[in-house]
């Protein structure tokens, strides 16, 4: 591999990371508005923007790595749901969930919820400025779970849509093009698939089909 390309394992890694300090920031970002401290947090917001900078460089392990589980993804989608509100609240964005009781899945559990997370970021990022919508669903249907992520946002161009697996493929000013292809990786990886629909004016969906497993959660 040319040196100046970017290892795609540390990418997957420095993403998570990425998420994680987005979800800082927000939290942040909503303290201060509640607070009615405008400018507190700034040195902090600094701190978190140099490691965000910085950490995408640095570490080399692949995201999403690690034992298969059997779990109920609607537990772990309700959570990601949760991470995320107050970032949408602050964009203006609501997030409506309808999800199946049960929708047991067997497979890496920290993917799946990385993978649930950067499918809400691309969604809250596509969101218009005011109005923003975003459905998150999940239902079995013929032995698969099926989850899916909509929005009313931007929605993606036909010349776009053949690029945004591939990695490091961005239209975003701070974006680094890793989200999708750490999702379609974790639905391979997990037997499954991640399709995309949508165009320019009716938003995007994003459905991620999993194999239903047997099992009982324990
Ligand atoms: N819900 C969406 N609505 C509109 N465009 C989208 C959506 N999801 C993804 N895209 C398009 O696909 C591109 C690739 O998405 P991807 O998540 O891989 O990278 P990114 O969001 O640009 O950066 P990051 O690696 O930080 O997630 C985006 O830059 C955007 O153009
Ligand atoms: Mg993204």
């Amino acid at each position: 591999m040319p040196e100046n390309i970017p290892n795609i394992d540390t990418s997957l890694f420095a993403h998570g990371i990425k998420n994680r300090l987005s979800f800082i920031r927000s939290r942040l970002q909503l303290m201060e508005l509640e607070k009615g401290e405008k400018g507190a947090y700034d040195s902090i917001y600094r701190e978190l923007d140099g490691i965000n900078d910085s950490i995408c460089r640095l570490i080399s392990a692949p995201a999403g790595a690690g034992e298969k589980s059997t779990f109920n993804a609607k537990d772990v989608i309700y959570e990601c749901v949760s991470e995320k509100m107050p970032q949408a609240n602050l964009n203006g964005i609501k997030i409506i969930c309808r999800t199946e009781d049960d929708l047991t899945i067997h497979a890496v559990k920290s993917g799946f919820r990385e993978t649930v997370i950067n499918l809400l970021q691309n969604a809250i990022e596509a969101c218009p400025k005011e109005g923003g919508e975003i459905e998150v669903a999940g239902k079995t249907c013929g032995g698969k779970a099926e989850i899916s992520v909509s929005d009313n946002g931007c929605g993606i161009s036909e010349g776009n849509r053949k690029n945004i697996f591939k990695p490091f493929f961005t239209t975003k000013k701070s974006g680094s093009g890793i989200g999708l292809y750490s999702c379609r990786k974790f639905a391979e990886d997990s037997g499954g698939e991640l399709t995309v629909a949508g165009n320019r004016t009716k938003g995007t969906k994003v459905t991620l089909i999993l194999p239903v497993s047997q099992g009982r959660c324990p």
